[in-house]
């Protein structure tokens, strides 16, 4: 696996980017010996020796994987009573989930012992969206829009941020996401697509109930940039490129 310079100076813990392609600018970084100038050049960490001001930098071997989860697995590291999305990744390496879906909810999970990614890709003021394929018990109303784009109170101290809803017609092609028994609610105006960017407790189960719909099947589709690619099968992981 490749990776640019910066990035696995950055993983190393050498400094943050900006401090890192100052390094490389200063001309204190070598790979194998040859003085690099360029932030971007690529890397591979199992082969390549990089050292900073004549020091070799050892890679930290973070991993992570995207995992399709199914639903009945928990996002914990252990659970005394279900079976836990760990289970469907190497058991190795320190890994944790990146935040959480419920008990019910399928789709994208990141799965990692990156602490600085996860960091990343949860923190509130960061503000990364995330995309949701909800089924709901009765047909979306128009209505939902304006009341999820300008946020809605959801019994906590403050509204949820502003989301995007989009109510699926039979021509949205996020609809091959899909299960089949539900394939006859996209008709009926009961399937959406919801994009939020905060993690709270339940969050998209909650802005329905609180518009007066009530979630009945929920998937997470996008992560950040990451798409839950249509070839991979609940319970499959693949390994990603670190974030
Ligand atoms: N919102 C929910 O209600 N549940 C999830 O699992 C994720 C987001």
């Amino acid at each position: 696996m490749q990776i640019r310079l910066d990035k696995f100076l950055a993983d190393a813990g050498i400094g943050t980017r900006s401090e890192v392609k100052n390094l490389i600018k200063r001309k204190a970084v070598t790979i194998n010996g040859v003085c690099v100038a360029k932030p971007e050049r690529k890397i591979t960490p199992d082969a390549d020796e990089i050292a900073v001001n004549g020091t070799t930098v050892a890679a930290r071997g973070f991993v992570t994987y995207m995992l399709h989860k199914p639903a009945g697995y928990v996002c914990a590291v252990k659970d005394d009573r279900f079976p836990t999305v760990m289970e469907l990744v190497p058991q190795n390496r320190d890994l944790f989930p990146v935040g959480r879906l419920d008990k019910d909810t399928e789709g994208l999970l990141l799965i990692t012992n990156d602490g600085g990614m996860a960091h990343r890709m949860l923190s509130p003021r960061r503000h990364v969206d995330k995309t949701y394929l909800a089924v709901l018990d009765r047909p979306a109303e128009k209505a939902y829009i304006d009341s999820f784009s300008v946020g809605v109170e959801i019994g906590d101290d403050t509204p949820t941020l502003p989301a995007r809803l989009v109510i699926c017609d039979g021509g949205s092609p996020e609809l091959a996401y899909l299960p089949e028994k539900y394939c006859a609610c996209a008709d009926a105006g009961r399937v959406a697509l919801l994009t939020i960017q905060e993690g709270r407790y339940h969050q998209v189960k909650r802005m329905f109930h609180a518009v007066g719909s009530e979630v009945i099947y929920l998937k997470r589709l996008t992560f950040g940039t990451l798409v839950l690619p249509m070839s991979l099968k609940k319970g499959e992981a693949i390994r990603v490129e670190a974030l």
